[in-house]
């Protein structure tokens, strides 16, 4: 029977939390203060101290989602969990998987998505997704930036500013308004409306802000104020395909809010009891702005080197050309179409469910490695007889 491992960072409880944040969160002056009717401009007000709590964890996967992915896989093989702890090396060498199939954020530093991977490389043992340097890549938004720009890839003009003494020369050349968030995170980690700058006093301040809690560089960019859409790409080489794009429907985010996909659409406004209705998929959009944000989405999953599976945002610049804002080899997948996560959503969009989706990732990636799985009843777009997905389907 073949042993696929489960590597994975689980959610503490909000309980397990050190400092957790009082429900609705604390303003400046200490009062709570939540709602969700409350104006952004007053969400946004968190102290820092408060946004960096509630935040913490938010790359990484509830219990829910990692007892789904357990259950998509078992029809392939034996799954046995290993999560991503201090522990991880020693029983990922003493378990040795047939594959590790790869979800885990990892916990430490700027490389901690490549940690698993690098560990399931130490060991030679087979594991799905992203090899440890697209996903450090993908990490550093900014050098992700260098190469697609290198490959003439659309992307926003852009500085990196680790110290508030630099902001100024670094970012002269850049035009009004311009866009500041943390360098090396993501699950909208430190992204308010208030990262949207339309003066460099403002600039300053957030930079400030973000450079002082984050503890990490800046990444300061022109805005785009276009549409927005995020893409996920499912596969490899030429077989790597474009599922349904989700489009950002702004509108729905509450009166005031910005056009920005933030901590507070994506965590806070959003709640499976009262779902934003922020995204449509697939997204209406002419074929001809369909093609060109395929193009750049595929373009941009090669030349960063991802495998199997990737989602990438892309918004439109006031010319309407498509740029790629970041990659993310190491996609969301929530399996409650009620939390609206947008890799499930696009699959199921292309009439891919939850399990085959994740079935497809692992299949992709035992193909690459000449991982055999067990024989599966499990439905799968190759046994559907759809050939756009069919490659690495056994
Ligand atoms: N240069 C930019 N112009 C316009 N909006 C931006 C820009 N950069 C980020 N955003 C907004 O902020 C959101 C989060 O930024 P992103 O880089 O995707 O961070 P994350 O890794 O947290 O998803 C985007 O989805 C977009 O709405
Ligand atoms: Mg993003």
């Amino acid at each position: 029977m073949t042993l696929i491992g489960l590597a994975y960072n689980q959610k503490p409880e909000p309980t397990e939390l050190a400092s957790p944040l009082p429900e609705g969160g604390r303003q400046e002056d200490g009062e709570l203060a939540r709602p969700d009717e409350e104006p952004p401009s007053k969400i946004v007000d968190l102290t820092i101290a408060a946004l960096i709590a509630r935040d913490e964890f938010a790359e990484w996967d509830a219990p829910a989602t990692i007892a789904a992915v357990v259950s998509a896989l078992s029809p392939l093989g034996k799954v046995v969990r290993l999560e991503a702890n201090e522990e991880f090396p020693e029983r990922l060498r003493q378990a040795r998987p047939d594959i590790v199939f790869n979800i885990a954020e990892g916990f430490r530093g700027v490389n901690r998505e490549a940690h698993v991977p690098a560990i399931c490389e130490f060991y030679g043992i087979p594991y799905t997704g992203s090899d440890p340097f697209t996903l450090t890549l993908c990490l550093d938004k900014a050098r992700a930036k260098e190469t697609l720009a290198f490959h003439g890839i659309p992307t926003p003009r852009f500085a990196v500013v680790a110290e508030l003494n630099e902001i100024e020369s670094r970012t002269a050349d850049l035009k009004l308004p311009l866009f500041v968030k943390p360098l090396h995170e993501g699950s909208s980690k430190g992204i308010t409306d208030r990262n949207l700058c339309w003066d460099r006093s403002q600039l300053l301040a957030q930079a400030k802000l973000l450079l002082e809690h984050y503890r990490q560089p800046g990444l300061v960019e022109e805005y785009l104020p276009g549409e927005e859409f995020t893409c996920a790409v499912l596969g490899n080489g030429d077989e790597a395909t474009v599922l349904p794009i989700v489009g950002m429907i702004f509108e729905a985010l509450p009166t005031g809010a910005l056009p920005i996909y933030g901590f507070d659409a994506k965590f806070v406004w959003d709640r499976p009891e009262n779902p934003l209705d922020i995204f449509q998929c697939p997204a209406r959009i002419t074929s001809e702005l369909r093609a060109s944000i395929e193009r750049v989405t595929l373009d941009a999953f090669r030349v960063l080197g991802c495998r199997d599976w990737a989602r990438i945002d892309v918004r439109l610049d006031a010319a309407g050309t498509p740029n790629v804002l970041e990659v993310n080899p190491l996609p969301g997948i929530l399996p409650d179409p009620a939390d609206n996560s947008c890799m499930p959503k696009a699959a199921r969009a292309a009439g891919i469910g939850y399990e085959e989706l994740i079935q497809s990732c692992l299949k992709f990636g035992a193909a690459r490695q000449g991982v055999i799985l067990d024989h599966t009843r499990a439905r799968t777009r190759a046994a559907a007889n759809e050939p756009a997905l069919a490659s690495g389907l056994t």
